[in-house]
């Protein structure tokens, strides 16, 4: 069985958590999309690992794990996360796989993001400055874009590095008047990333398709969340790659036909990190106390997460457009203690309720979200192991969100650990 975790919010939704449980019973995991903009947290026991770049079946040591084709690839974090766990005695040596068709983040893209952030003042995206926007546009750009299997041919790398790098002083001299940059340093840190990336550079693409047909079990990992991707997401506060379910085949190499089970991940509650539209946030005391409780604090920059209600307006149409069969909901936990819930089941827009999510920033911030309350639940639910010994205001909380979502919710956090997890 193949299957696959996307985020159906705006990220963080505990996607790492997730992909670290079911990777148990699976042979690879595969991340295909974003880069190190994402942060996955996994908690075993005492020990907490915040990965980046790395799958989160990584932990699983009998797991394979593949980085594909739509990752941007800073190499500086990916070997830093490679060396992290291998001092924590985890070894990745014949089970780490990145494709040579997956494009590589270098020092300018972070310095573009930054450069663009700062220009654009209180209109900035709110990026997490790990120049993932000005890669993807390399990328896409194509003639200055530098892949993984580049690194394969130094003398030819040195002589691409050169255009592109007269080209982007000329570029950030003239609009940010910006020191330029020195590509013999440049050069010679790649040169070390070769040294350490290529003997993990392959066709991952041709590794997927025969470990399908040798019968074995893929795990798609998806970074960031639905409502932040590209085309279908809150442009433009989103990222910069199709980050919903839309994305994992292009991402992968894979086509969607092959996956049996689309799992969206959501917490029950909603948090957003950056800039852009937010209907339910309650920037507020219901917010701080959130914050507070869920430790809403980003893995990859360390940024306050702003915090709100559960929208299933939002979730129905992440679910809609990636075709998800079942939601795990994460954090459940941290409502605990608050007297009365609200869950937005409806918007209204110029007078008129909706339950279809409007993708268009300039609609969305009209919204007003129609609530459903509930009685809140006092008991810390953390021990708990099973739906029906959850107190009972807990349980509707849950159901009014199956009805509203109409996706069954077959998993359910209690705590960051892998233990605290009901499974439906
Ligand atoms: P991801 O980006 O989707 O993998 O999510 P993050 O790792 O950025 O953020 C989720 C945070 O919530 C992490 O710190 C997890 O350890 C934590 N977490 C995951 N599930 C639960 C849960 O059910 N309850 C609580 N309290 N924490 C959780
Ligand atoms: P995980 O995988 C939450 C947000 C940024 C910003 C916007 C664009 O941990 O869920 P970018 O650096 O991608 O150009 O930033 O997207 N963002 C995330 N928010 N979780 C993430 O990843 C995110 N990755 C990007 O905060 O608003
Ligand atoms: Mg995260």
């Amino acid at each position: 069985m193949n299957c696959c975790i996307i985020g159906l919010q705006w990220g963080d939704e505990g996607k790492g958590k997730i992909v670290d449980v079911l990777a148990e019973q699976c042979d690879i995991v595969v991340r295909y999309s974003g880069g190190a903009n994402a942060g996955h947290t996994v908690v075993i026991g005492d020990e907490k690992f915040a990965l980046h770049l790395l799958p989160s079946g990584v932990l699983r040591e009998n797991v394979i794990c593949t980085v594909t084709n739509a990752v941007v690839v800073d190499p500086e974090t990916i070997i830093k996360e490679i060396d992290g766990l291998s001092e924590r005695g985890i070894s990745l040596t014949g089970r780490l796989f990145i494709s040579e068709n997956a494009h590589v983040v270098l020092d300018y893209h972070k310095m573009e993001d930054r450069l663009r952030e700062e220009s654009l003042g209180k209109n900035k995206i709110g990026t997490t400055i790990r120049g993932i926007g000005p890669c993807y546009a390399d990328k896409v750009g194509r003639s200055f874009a530098v892949r993984m299997g580049d690194f394969r041919d130094l003398g030819a790398l040195e002589v691409k590095l050169k255009t592109i790098i007269e080209y982007k002083n000329k570029l950030f001299g003239a609009l940010y008047d910006a020191e330029p940059i020195n590509c013999d340093e440049l050069f010679e840190k790649c040169k070390s990333y070769a040294d350490r990336l290529v003997p993990f550079t392959i066709d991952t693409t041709e590794l997927l398709h025969k470990s399908i047909n040798e019968g074995k079990s893929l795990l798609f990992e998806g970074a960031q969340g639905s409502l932040l991707d590209i085309d279908h997401g809150t442009f433009p506060f989103v990222t910069s790659s199709n980050s919903s379910a839309l994305g994992m085949s292009s991402g992968s190499g894979v086509p969607a036909k092959l996956v049996d089970k689309f799992y969206g991940v959501v917490k029950a509650y909603s948090t957003r990190v950056g800039g852009g539209p937010f209907p339910s946030e309650q920037d507020n005391e219901i917010g701080q106390y959130i914050r507070d409780k869920g430790h809403e604090y980003g893995t990859t920059t360390g940024r306050p997460r702003r915090c709100g209600w559960f929208d299933a307006v939002a979730v129905s149409y992440s679910a809609t457009i990636g075709g998800i069969d079942s939601i795990a909901m994460l954090h459940l936990d941290t409502l605990s203690g608050i007297e009365e819930l609200k869950v937005c089941r409806a918007y209204s827009i110029d007078g008129k309720e909706t339950t279809f999510f409007p993708a268009n920033v300039a609609r969305l911030e009209q919204v007003q979200c129609v609530y459903e309350t509930l009685k809140g639940w006092e008991e810390d639910i953390t021990g708990v192991r099973n739906f029906n010994d959850l107190p009972s205001n807990a349980q509707e909380y849950v159901l009014l969100i199956e009805e509203l979502t109409k996706v069954p919710i077959i998993i359910i956090g209690v705590g960051p650990g892998r233990s605290e997890t009901i499974f439906r």
